[in-house]
């Protein structure tokens, strides 16, 4: 069975396991990664409910490590053919009172560890020349705003490694994709910390789990001769 490993998965609400779930309906055998193993069991659970077949491993996508073994542990299982990196941290600060520290936060979880995922994703999937590399991206992957400086800087900085190794892998057999998520998404991290946000636009203008993994999926099932690298999701309501 071939495996597809998912790095960057939280609560069931939230876009990392409902792209696990996807992933499961695809018939791959799922790695579900993240930094809290509690919630990696209940994603586990859940496909494991749905008929799917999964696997948790926690892993902190900014240790060289632990994202090696994922990979490995991965491989046990079946080839990865599909490797989706969705962790993100968006993190505003006021630009002057921006601490190196939160810098390097903004870095490590939105570029270093989308750098070390991709690495040994395409160091087993270079060699079969084939496989799927999938990046999730965000509004401010694309443009920067006032106050998201050093998220911008992270997002914008793996849009571009997205862009390189697709021109680098492509020809090899490895189709690399983008996901620009422009708009905030119908799930738990915006109900949590944004409540009246969230109530205010609701379903009709946060952008569905369940399109964005679809679209995913699209891009996994593409034929290698009508690949796309980047796709863009908005509501109908968003001014862009
Ligand atoms: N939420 C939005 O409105 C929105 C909008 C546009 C784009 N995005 C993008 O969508 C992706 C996340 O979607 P989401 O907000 O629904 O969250 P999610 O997929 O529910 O959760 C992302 C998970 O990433 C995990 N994570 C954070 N740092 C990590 C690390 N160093 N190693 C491994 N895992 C780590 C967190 O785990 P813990 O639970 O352990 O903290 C978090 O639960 C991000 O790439 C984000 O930039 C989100």
């Amino acid at each position: 069975m071939e495996t597809a490993v998912v790095i960057g998965v939280g609560p069931l609400e939230g876009l990392g396991a409902t792209l696990c779930r996807a992933a499961a309906g695809e018939g791959l055998h799922v790695v579900v990664a993240g930094r809290s193993p509690d919630k990696l069991t209940a994603v586990v659970a859940a496909i494991e409910g749905e008929g799917g077949a999964a696997t948790a491993v926690a892993c902190d996508t900014t240790d060289e490590d632990k994202v090696t073994a994922l990979f490995e542990a991965a491989e046990v299982i079946g080839p990865v053919s599909l490797a989706i990196y969705n962790a993100g941290n968006n993190m505003p600060s006021v630009f002057l009172d921006t601490s190196v520290e939160h810098f390097e936060k903004c870095y490590r979880v939105g570029l270093l560890g989308g750098f070390l995922f991709a690495r040994e994703a395409l160091r087993k999937m270079a060699p079969r020349g084939s496989g799927c590399l999938l990046f999730t991206g965000a509004s401010a992957s694309m443009r920067g705003k006032p106050g998201f400086a050093a998220f911008t800087a992270a997002k914008g900085g793996l849009r571009n490694l997205a862009q390189s190794l697709a021109r680098e892998f492509h020809p090899q057999g490895i189709h690399v994709g983008h996901v620009v998520i422009d708009g905030g998404i119908y799930g738990e991290k915006i109900e949590r910390n944004f409540p009246e946000y969230f109530d205010k636009l609701g379903e009709e203008g946060l952008i569905g789990r369940e399109g964005i993994a679809e679209a995913f999926m699209y891009l996994y099932r593409q034929p290698h001769n009508a690949w796309s690298h980047e796709l863009d999701l908005r509501t109908h309501v968003e001014n862009f």
